[in-house]
């Protein structure tokens, strides 16, 4: 186990059962907050962070996608609002956050990427995470640069790995490295979406940098750096706390 796992395996307890709202100071769970607008990368370094630190990431993007791809109810109210780039309604997520870090491997702590986006999520949130570790990091990147890292994207639709045309193309053109799945493009990577989803982010989601400043568990990176080196300062960032 490395020392960064070891960082974010503090407090465990056999009881799994307890729901996250319920839990009290005894088990410090930590939850890291990953904010920045689309495309700086929170799903990136949310996936190198499971390996590393052995808690689930909880992407509330991949979670909507999901059930879409499935056909669900929520799928079916969500898909219209995510390939138009807007939010989808703060009662529907906060169900669906609730229930997923009910889950007993979200028990000693989890990376929540894409949640919360609203100041209304954030209050939420906040009743959820009563004596935990939460430590959020904020993502930052230029407007232009997000557009190209969006607009490059491409995605696996059976395992998720994520890649991009400009910077990190898959070996094989259009086809996933591990599965050899076709890749493909998310509906709302768009340019005209694009532009949509900066809009919304600048209007409801970068509020919360000012709010998490106020409670003091704000944390920034420069995202236009290569996805190696901005790793290894979130680390540190973890390790420091
Ligand atoms: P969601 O899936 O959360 O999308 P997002 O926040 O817009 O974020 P992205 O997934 O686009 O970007 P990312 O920061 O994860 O970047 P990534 O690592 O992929 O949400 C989608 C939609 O669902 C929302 O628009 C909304 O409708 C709905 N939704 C979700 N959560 C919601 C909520 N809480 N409330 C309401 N609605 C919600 O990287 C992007 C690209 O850049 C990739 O190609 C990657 O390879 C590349 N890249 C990453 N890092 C680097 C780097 N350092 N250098 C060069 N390229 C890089």
């Amino acid at each position: 186990m490395s020392a960064d796992r070891t960082t974010l395996s503090v407090g465990s307890t056999p009881d799994g059962s307890r729901r996250a709202a319920d839990r009290k100071q005894e088990t410090m769970q930590t939850v890291l907050i990953l904010l920045g607008p689309p495309g700086a990368g929170k799903g990136t370094q949310a996936k190198r962070l499971i390996a590393e630190t052995g808690r689930p990431q909880i992407s509330t993007g991949d979670m909507l996608r999901d059930a879409v791809r499935r056909h669900t109810e929520l799928g079916r109210k969500a898909k219209g609002i995510m390939s138009a780039g807007q939010l989808v309604p703060d009662d529907l997520m906060e169900g669906i956050v609730r229930e997923r870090l009910e889950q007993s491997d979200c028990r000693d702590g989890y990376i929540l990427d894409g949640f919360p986006r609203t100041l209304s999520q954030a209050e939420f949130l906040r009743t959820l995470t009563d004596g935990a570790q939460v430590v959020v990091v904020n993502i930052q990147v230029d407007e232009a640069e997000l557009v190209k890292r969006l607009s490059g994207r491409r995605v696996c639709p059976e395992d998720g790995q994520i890649y991009n045309v400009h910077y990190s193309p898959p070996r094989q053109a259009g086809k996933c490295d591990r599965c050899g799945s076709q890749l493909v493009q998310r509906p709302d990577d768009r340019e005209e979406v694009i532009a949509e989803r900066l809009s919304v982010y600048r209007r409801q989601t970068a509020p919360l940098i000012e709010y998490y400043k106020q409670r003091g568990l704000y944390h920034e990176l420069n995202g236009d750096r290569g996805v190696g080196e901005i790793f290894e300062d979130l680390k540190k960032i973890l390790n420091s706390r």
